[in-house]
């Protein structure tokens, strides 16, 4: 599954920014993942902007970028920040050359059961108009079939203790994404979709509720007044 979510964020990520209008990237709760080192390397004008409440993960990325080679030159920042605050991360990031007011692509991979959907809400309110998000997010789990329900309750049990303030870990529905206030829903992907995509032989994911996280692609448009 976790083949499939990365598979999925960064041909999603590719692909928004090779429309172009999109020079900047920001990486939330980046952790070891390698694709902003990735999207930086590849797209060597772009302003890639990796962040994660973890500060020594953030220093150790900082070691391993200035060794590899192939990141050399590239536009990749590693930054301390909390994303449960958003005025304190668009203050570093602010600080890193980051601009509030020009289109950025936020992507959101591992973290949206660590914090409350409302400060997931406030970091994509605040973006500029023509931002794009994507994000991965659990489904609730009455959503996912029975057989599997058990998978990410389990998994996903610890995370009460450790991230969210609001008791359980935050899931999203589609329907709720295509709610969501000055934003349009690209594209959605459930695990039997890109699983689909990649023409898998033997399918781990016939059906949408066989999977229990899925990834959305939004733009920001105009916000409402
Ligand atoms: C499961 S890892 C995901 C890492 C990476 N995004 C990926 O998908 O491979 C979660 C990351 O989120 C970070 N994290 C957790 N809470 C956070 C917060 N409030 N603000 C920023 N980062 C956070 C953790 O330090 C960790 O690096």
């Amino acid at each position: 599954m976790i083949e499939y979510r990365k598979r999925c964020i960064a041909s999603e990520a590719i692909a928004t920014l090779e429309t172009g209008g999109i020079g900047k990237v920001v990486i939330a709760g980046a952790g070891v993942s390698m694709l902003g080192i990735e999207l930086a390397a590849r797209f060597r004008e772009l302003s890639v902007f990796e962040t994660d409440a973890d500060a020594a993960s953030m220093a150790r990325k900082r070691v391993l970028v200035a060794g590899l080679g192939f990141a050399e030159g590239s536009r990749l920042q590693c930054l301390e920040a909390d994303a449960r605050d958003l005025s304190g991360t668009r203050a570093v990031l602010g600080a890193a050359g980051w601009g509030a007011d020009l289109p950025t692509l936020l992507i959101v991979e591992g973290l949206s059961y660590y914090i409350t959907k409302e400060a997931l809400r406030r970091h994509w309110r605040a973006l500029a108009p023509a931002s794009r998000i994507i994000l991965e997010y659990l489904v609730p789990p009455a959503d996912v079939g029975e057989a599997r329900r058990c998978i990410p309750e389990r998994v996903f049990g610890l995370i009460r203790e450790y991230g969210s303030s609001e008791g359980e870990y935050p899931c999203w529905r589609e329907g709720e994404l295509r709610l969501e206030e000055g934003l349009q829903v690209e594209r959605l992907w459930a695990m039997e979709a890109i699983e689909g995509e990649l023409a898998v032989g033997d399918p781990l994911f016939s059906r949408r509720e066989d999977g229990w996280i899925e990834i959305a692609l939004m733009r920001r448009g105009e916000a409402h007044a």
